[in-house]
């Protein structure tokens, strides 16, 4: 890994064993993109990647030169208006009205690690030896504003980590209107671009197309990163698949308003682009002020799909998530929600906790419904103390009962919303974020708390510090129900309200950041309604996250499977769930719910007691099988292998990092008869290891790698014929197992 600098030719070079970045200092002072990829070799020169001929209708930088056309050039952070016609990196409104920058080259420095970003989420080193940082300092002389591109390479990843940091060095204050935190212009358009989109129970499912000229884009304007598209989008080889081929990820870490968005113009070039949603987005730079943006991590894989996939796990679950979490085994947990949903008393949930303690449970969570008078959907939001009728021994009681019962405790919150019903609404009504004078919308009777004021979060972080300082809690459920409209602050200028959705996001982080910190031994769970803000930025402050709120085992296989995609196993809060499913009215067989689930931070969303003596031995089994086998799920090497967007079958797997171990999940939809006889190609395996393959228990044969990966697992079941009496037969929603141990 390093970063190489060409003083004659103004060629930066930022590589590691696997992966090169190339780009220069422009003859106009501006950088300009040459290269990213697979690596290539160190050269004095790389001039040939500059390509500008003249071409009719363009409009050119020098006079009486018709060859430098920022139209054609690969740019690394361009600006609109000196002659490029795209959309932009940066947008700049000046007190004259003009929106016209010329950001040129003043000086650059390249140091060991990476830094932190004030008040942001961010990936991180342990030792500076694990990546070089390089910033690349331009100046708009006009302006005297100037701007930093940071960028990281990682050694042992093939990833770069980007951001800017902008800063006003002049007299006169200005208005940044849009200011990603990536941009890559790439030299063809041979792509499909990959979004991961959505809606309330159906987060992340995949959908591909293939790049066309002119723009194509995903985007949130909700102030959350939200169900609907996931700040990730990948660009592949149209030949590119799960295991092989050229696929680069790009992904942002911020929990707000995004935009990713890919601009292919007429000469084919595909422009890159990921970072705060422009729309609506303005951001007032006074002199002596700084603004930095999120960061983007850009990962190149030259092995498909999985291969990127691989490198974003490794790098979120170990160098994004901080803290006592991060390498430690989850708890196995059980939430009360859809057990009680409202409808409970303190003797209801210590039965509850009771028959899950028996069971082989670890924390036991109160969900919504504890605190205040929050019976409800309606009232109680905002006043975080305990319900002294329903609980009363309030939180502190509890929790040390549950405690007593050789159970952790966990506790859900929702802290960044208030019903109207509320004391807190009632002290501070211009607490919420609303434009005046206006109709303020509702979403599940409920209002978003002004979080880019100060005050507001110092008075929400001192009454959630209270509950904990007095109270044995090992974890909190973070939730957040409701997105922002009508985004106005009462705390700032006219000039600002651009900033609001911004610093509503800094605000959170902020938030995290201090409970973080005070109580740093807290597991953290993010939450949106289910899988609404799942996302780096909050992966950052809270380890794992609620997958979403639909816990049907066949649809779980979907939205997990696309969460996959840029998110870890550790990541991905998945429970079991009482059948009929609350949001399917289906049924799946409780032995399919917890192979899904295991494949996550799991847990149960039941009341044990409802089901039978046989079923509470399956669960028994199930938690002995998490416990025993949870630290190579989370932490080994995960491949998608089937595709439950494709067909009637699942498959995913994961690897121990000596190869040694693996474990395979196999899904069957719906049942089929009479069928082809089956096999399944493993992926990640040692050739030369012999693998015993263990199916609930039992040993059923020993197989190479060479053979499980190159013929085929064997999965044929009794669908390959009219079952016969006797045989374990399969059906609708079907599930296996299978752990891999070498001898
Ligand atoms: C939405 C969450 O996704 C659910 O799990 C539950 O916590 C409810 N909110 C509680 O209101």
């Amino acid at each position: 890994m390093g970063i190489n600098f060409n003083k004659n030719t103004g060629e930066f070079h930022l590589y590691n064993d696997n992966i090169s970045y190339l780009m220069k200092i422009m003859r106009n002072g501006q950088m300009g993109q040459l290269y990213f990829g697979k690596r290539v070799p160190q050269k004095d020169n790389y001039d040939y990647l500059t390509e500008n001929r003249y071409r009719p209708v363009s409009a050119y930088v020098y006079d009486n030169e018709y060859s430098f056309s920022l139209e054609h050039l690969k740019q690394e952070y361009p600006s609109y208006g000196t002659t490029d016609f795209r959309m932009p990196a940066l947008e700049i409104l000046q007190q004259n009205g003009s929106r016209i920058t010329d950001f040129k080259y003043v000086s650059h420095k390249q140091y060991k690690g990476k830094p932190a970003l004030k008040g942001l989420p961010a990936t991180y080193t342990e030792s500076d030896d694990e990546a070089d940082t390089l910033e690349i300092l331009l100046r708009d002389e006009l302006l005297q504003a100037e701007m930093t591109l940071i960028y990281t390479v990682f050694g042992k990843e093939n990833a770069i980590a980007r951001s800017v940091c902008f800063e006003n060095k002049g007299k006169e204050k200005y208005q940044i209107t849009r200011a990603m935190s990536l941009s890559l212009d790439l030299p063809d358009d041979e792509y499909e671009w990959v979004q991961f989109s959505g809606a309330w129970g159906r987060e992340r499912y995949v959908k591909t197309r293939r790049l066309q000229q002119g723009v194509q884009s995903v985007s949130s304007t909700r102030g959350a990163s939200s169900h609907h598209q996931n700040p990730f989008v990948i660009l592949k080889r149209p030949t590119a698949d799960e295991f092989q081929g050229e696929v680069m990820g790009f992904s942002l870490v911020y929990s707000g308003n995004f935009l990713a968005q890919a601009e292919v113009d007429t000469y084919n070039v595909t422009r890159m682009m990921i970072g705060i949603n422009p729309f609506g987005f303005s951001w007032c730079l006074s002199p002596g002020e700084e603004f930095q943006t999120p960061e983007a991590v850009m990962v190149y894989s030259a092995e498909g799909m999985n291969g990127m996939s691989q490198t974003f796990h490794r790098l979120y679950r170990t160098r994004l998530a901080r803290g006592y979490w991060r390498d430690k085994e989850r708890p196995v947990l059980l939430n009360n929600w859809e057990a009680t949903y409202f409808d409970f008393t303190e003797e209801k949930l210590l039965e509850i906790a009771k028959n899950a303690k028996a069971d082989g449970v670890e924390l036991f969570v109160l969900d919504d419904g504890w605190f205040s008078t929050r019976c409800g959907e309606t009232s109680g939001l905002g006043d975080w103390w305990p319900n002294m009728e329903r609980l009363p021994g309030g939180i502190k009681g509890l929790s040390e009962k549950v405690e007593a019962m050789g159970l952790k405790f966990g506790l859900w919150f929702e802290l960044e919303m208030v019903n109207r019903d509320s004391e807190l609404y009632r002290a501070h009504p211009d607490w919420i974020l609303h434009t005046p004078n206006r109709h303020a919308s509702h979403g599940r009777k409920q209002y978003v708390l002004d979080f880019s004021r100060k005050e507001v979060v110092d008075y929400i972080y001192e009454m959630v510090a209270k509950i904990l300082r007095e109270s044995k809690i090992s974890y909190i459920k973070w939730d957040m129900n409701r997105n922002i409209t009508e985004c106005f602050s009462a705390g700032y200028p006219a000039e600002q309200q651009g900033e609001i959705f911004h610093r509503y996001i800094l605000g959170l982080y902020d938030l995290y950041d201090r409970l973080n910190t005070e109580f740093p031994e807290i597991l953290f769970e993010s939450c949106a309604s289910g899988g609404g803000r799942f996302d780096p930025g909050l992966l950052y402050y809270a380890p794992q996250c609620w997958t979403s709120d639909d816990t049907d085992a066949s649809e779980r296989q979907k939205i997990q499977y696309g969460t996959s995609y840029a998110y870890p196993v550790s990541s991905m809060g998945a429970h079991v769930s009482i059948t009929p499913n609350h949001q399917l009215n289906r049924s799946t067989p409780l032995k399919t719910r917890g192979d899904v689930a295991c494949f996550g931070a799991f847990g149960y969303e039941l009341d044990l007691a409802k089901l039978t003596a046989e079923e509470r031995e399956v669960v028994r089994e199930q938690i002995r099988f998490v416990k025993k086998y949870r630290k190579l799920i989370h932490t080994g090497t995960f491949y998608r292998l089937l595709s439950p967007f494709e067909g009637n079958f699942t498959s995913w797997m994961v690897v121990s990092e000596d190869k040694k171990q693996a474990i395979v999940a196999y899904f069957k939809t719906l049942n089929d008869v009479n069928r082809e006889y089956r096999k399944l190609r493993l992926k990640g395996l040692d050739e030369n290891l012999l693998y015993h393959i263990i199916e609930e228990e039992t040993d059923t044969g020993s197989f190479y790698g060479s053979e499980l990966m190159n013929i085929g697992m064997v999965t044929t079941d009794a669908s390959a014929g009219e079952a016969p009496i006797g045989e374990k037969a399969c059906c609708d929603f079907w599930s296996r197992i299978i752990v891999l141990k070498s001898e």
